[in-house]
């Protein structure tokens, strides 16, 4: 593991219930097996798994103006419950925590939550395993397989997307604007970059 994980990985520790520190690891692993097997940089996908939920108790009534100051644009499901917004605070904060990071980690911990069609292959790779991950109880074993044998990452995503749509409907609960775009921009072919 590189220095960059072993720094991240104490500052969440350290700042995390156990529960949430251990789906981070569970995470991490997720990641780091995807980032392999489709070629993307294994150890980026670690500091950004590592990373992605350490801002989750955070958020506040104060988050989304927060956010904006830095710059991040604040969609309305996130004005509306700044939970969402944990993935935005820890991008806010990626650089002081860990010294300047490449922009495509904040893009990745920016969109776990609701996924965006520029989130990326890194954000591609954290939004499947933050689903996935083999601590997650809301799906088995098999449906865990199911995920992981779909041939891209854009096939994953769609995947999951089909589940949660499933779920929202059950619960009358209607999906963000910004997972619907990014869902039609899978539905038509589009490739994360
Ligand atoms: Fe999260
Ligand atoms: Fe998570």
């Amino acid at each position: 593991m590189s220095t960059a994980y072993t720094e991240l990985n104490r500052f969440v520790k350290e700042k995390l219930p156990e529960k949430r520190y251990i789906h981070s690891l569970g995470v991490v692993e997720m990641s780091m097996e995807l980032a392999s097997r489709f070629s993307l940089p294994v150890s980026d996908s670690a500091c950004i798994g590592i990373f992605h939920d350490a801002y989750r108790y955070d958020c506040g009534s104060g988050t989304p103006s927060f956010c904006r100051a830095h710059g991040i644009e604040v969609f309305p499901e996130e004005e509306k419950e700044p939970m969402l917004l944990h993935g935005a605070l820890a991008a806010v904060h990626f650089d002081e925590v860990q010294g300047p990071v490449p922009h495509s980690w904040k893009v990745a911990v920016r969109h776990h939550t609701l996924g965006h069609k520029d989130m990326g292959a890194l954000g591609a790779v954290v939004y499947i395993a933050d689903y996935a991950e083999k601590g997650r109880k809301h799906l088995d074993d098999e449906e865990r397989s199911r995920i992981l044998s779909l041939p891209t990452l854009e096939a994953m995503v769609m995947h999951i997307m089909d589940m949660q749509r499933a779920y929202f409907e059950s619960k009358g609960m209607k999906e963000a604007g910004v997972s619907e775009e990014l869902y039609s921009f899978l539905e038509n072919g589009g490739r994360f970059a």
